[in-house]
Parts: structure tokens; sequence; C-alpha cells
């Protein structure tokens, strides 16, 4: 028997990067995917390579939800996955100096309201199930300050507190429902692409931009997508209010002590 047999699993920002590789590995584990993605357009292409369902979904948007919530009463697990860092449109401003409060408030909008209200839905969808695993995919950023980043970073650790209060909460309702986040840094994904290039400089800025992890490399999406076949599982039945990082060893500490 496969690990996700029988299983309604939904992933959101789920048309490429981490959202994509989450659906693909739920699929070979036997799982029913809804891919689910703001792009419209990439999103269909996606599901009908794979041969899932999909539904247009803007996490930020409670309409969206409320209309994903009437298609889709009941789930098994669900992955908040959608995630912007703020620099799509170009480089603008997000240090705590010069940040602009709409910049700040777009960011929240996708990577915080987006959880809560993925969160919010999730437990309505799964308490009468016979268990439930909401992943909430949060960032090392949400660990550690990030000067360049605020909006992003503060989003993060938010994401991690608030996966730890919906643990609580479901455990204190007597839901069978766990709550869990995962840490990434450095996965190889298409929201890299603005910064490393196609040209001959791009191996220099690849290793440039993992000079500091301990692995000296990029994680894949698919390594991402095991740790989370794993907690949508049985096998996790224990795990709730955890967070796991997958960063190469970037938050094991520091190299720089004496005698290095
Ligand atoms: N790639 C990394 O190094 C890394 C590191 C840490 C955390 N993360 C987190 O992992 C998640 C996925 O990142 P990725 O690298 O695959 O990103 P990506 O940019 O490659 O893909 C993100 C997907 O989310 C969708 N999306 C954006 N806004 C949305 C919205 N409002 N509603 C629904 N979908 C929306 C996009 O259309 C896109 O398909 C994000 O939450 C990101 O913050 C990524």
């Amino acid at each position: 028997m496969k690990r996700l047999e029988n299983r309604i699993c939904v992933v959101t920002g789920a048309a490429r990067g981490i959202g994509a590789a989450i659906c693909e590995a739920f699929l070979a584990e036997g799982a029913q995917v809804i891919a689910t993605d703001c792009n419209e357009t990439a999103l269909h292409d996606f599901a009908q390579k794979q041969g899932c369902s999909a539904m247009r979904l803007d996490v930020g948007c409670e309409d969206d939800w409320n209309a994903f919530a009437t298609q889709y009463p009941e789930i098994d697990v669900l992955v908040n996955n959608a995630g912007i860092t703020g620099f799509e449109q170009g480089m603008v401003a997000h240090d705590p100096e010069h940040a602009s409060l709409a910049d700040w408030h777009a960011v929240h909008r996708v990577n915080l309201d987006g959880t809560f209200l993925g969160c919010r839905y999730a437990i309505g969808a799964m308490r009468n199930r016979p268990s439930g695993s909401i992943i909430n995919i949060s960032s090392r950023s949400g660990m550690v300050g990030i000067p360049a980043a605020a909006a992003y970073a503060a989003s993060k650790a938010a994401i991690r507190n608030h996966s730890k209060t919906v643990a609580l909460y479901c455990a204190q309702q007597g839901y069978n429902i766990r709550c869990n986040s995962i840490h990434p840094a450095a996965i190889l994904t298409p929201m890299w692409e603005p910064m490393l290039g196609s040209g001959p400089e791009r191996a220099a800025n690849m290793a440039a931009l993992v000079a500091d992890t301990p692995a000296k490399r990029f994680g894949s999406p698919a390594e991402v997508a095991a740790l989370a076949v794993m907690l949508a599982s049985d096998e996790a039945a224990y795990m709730t209010g955890t967070e796991l990082t997958i960063d190469g060893g970037l938050l094991a500490g520091s190299a720089a002590v004496p005698g290095s």
C-alpha cells in the first residue's frame, strides 16, 4: 500500500517549484491531489501533465477559500505552500528603514493571511475525517532576521508561530489534526531565476548564493517534497507543532569560532 492512498491532498502555489514537487510526490504515493495556484494558465498546464485536479485559488482572498470549501468540503492534507518574497516585480526596498507599508502588507497578504485562511479552512474540512495534516511552508528566514527582506522574514516567523497555535488548538478540541512547519533554505526553484542569470555568470552566482551553506549546494524541490510526504503520512502520527529545517546545515550554527 502506498503511503497516501485514499487521502485527499490540497497544495497551494502548486503550479511550479516546491508546490509542484509536493504534488508529484503525493501523486506517486497514491494520493488524490488537488493542485491550486493563482496563476491559472500555469496551474492547468501542470495539472494536465500530472493528471490531477486543479482549481484557481489566490490564497490571500477569503472569497476564493469560500468557493474552494464549497467545492471541496472535506480533505485530509493541506500544504500551505504559496508564498512570495516581494521581489517578484523587481528589486524594491524591503529593509526595516525604507520599506513601504503597501509592500509590507502585500507580502503578508499572501504569506501570512494565506496561511491563516488555509489553516482555518483545513480545520473545518478535516475535523470529521479520521485524521488530518496541515503542513505550512515557512522558511529558514522565519528563524533569523533578514535585513533586506523584513516582510518576508516576519511573515515566515509568524507562520512558524501560527503552526504551533493551530497544533495546540486542534489537540485541545480533540481533533485528530496535526499541524507542522517546514523551514527550507536555498531550494533551487524558479523563485531564484532573476538572481541567477542565464549566461556564463550563472555558475558563479549559484556558488555565491550557497557560499554560507555547509552543504555548498542548493537543495532540490524533491528533497522538500519528501519531508511533506512524511508529515502527511501516518509515519508522523505523533508529530504536531514541530518545525523541520531543510537547509544544508545553514541553521546548525556558525563556523566563526576560535580555532576555525
Ligand atoms: N525556494 C526557496 O529557496 C525557498 C526557501 C524557503 C522557503 N521557500 C518557500 O517555499 C514556498 C514555495 O517557494 P518556491 O521557491 O517554490 O516559489 P516559486 O516562486 O517558484 O513558486 C510559488 C508559486 O506560488 C504561486 N503563488 C504566488 N502567489 C500566490 C497567491 N496569492 N495565491 C496562490 N498562489 C500563489 C505562484 O504562482 C507560484 O506558482 C514559498 O512559501 C517560499 O517562501 C522557498
